[in-house]
């Protein structure tokens, strides 16, 4: 419902200004390999795709809502991208389908960021690696008065700015191993985070 809402201002302030720096920073320096399978989870209109447009890739594109999707695929057409309304709770494809999955500004938006991310992992290869870029509450601190008071409001516009990434990752620790966590915009509120899957 948000999303829908969200769908046709989305591009102006999220694929813009420092937003469109920040990603531009992240893609520069990722090691996409030629011929690998790349997921997108909660694609959104598709800010991302402009930086992997020319790579001999395959892509999965998820969202949940439709209205997002519509606009990824008319600004984003490629024969080897594919767009799929589906819940990134819930993902329909088997376990170790992807050398990569992109999970950009999604863990602080889906209702249970924990089962999101378990399912990243399960579809994600051994050896594969996870893309995160997203607004996380400080590390190992209480969340700053101001913000607890914002929280609910900004909540209403279909994200949340307390959640803390190590608490989401815990129960998958023996999983994964972070390989980059750096401050990405606004003083490291985002960040940038890659993740490896352990080869099991
Ligand atoms: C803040 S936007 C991020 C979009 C894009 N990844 C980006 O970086 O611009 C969050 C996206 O998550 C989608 N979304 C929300 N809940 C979802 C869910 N349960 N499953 C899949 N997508 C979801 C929304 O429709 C929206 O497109």
């Amino acid at each position: 419902m948000i999303y829908r809402l969200w769908a046709p201002f989305y591009d102006y302030l999220f694929n813009s200004g420092p937003f469109i720096m920040a990603r531009k920073k992240i893609f520069e320096n990722l090691d996409i390999k030629p011929r690998s399978n790349i997921l997108f989870v909660g694609v959104g209109t598709g800010a991302d795709l402009q930086f992997i447009m020319d790579k001999d890739i395959s892509v999965d594109a998820i969202d949940l809502s439709p209205e997002m999707l519509d606009k990824a695929r008319n600004n984003y057409d490629a024969t080897n991208f594919t767009f799929t309304e589906m819940d990134a709770q819930v993902l329909a494809f088997s376990r170790e389908s992807f050398d990569m999955v992109i999970a950009n500004l999604i863990l602080s938006v889906v209702p249970d960021p924990i089962q999101c991310f378990q399912e990243m992992i399960r579809v994600t290869g051994s050896g594969g690696c996870i893309v995160i870029f997203d607004k996380f509450a400080p590390p190992s601190r209480e969340l700053p008065v101001i913000k607890k008071i914002l929280r609910p409001v900004v909540a209403i516009m279909g994200t949340d700015i307390g959640r803390h990434f190590e608490q989401i990752v815990k129960p998958y620790e023996n999983h994964i191993r972070v390989e980059e966590d750096e401050p990405a915009l606004f003083n490291g509120m985002y960040r940038k985070i890659i993740l490896r899957k352990i080869q099991a």
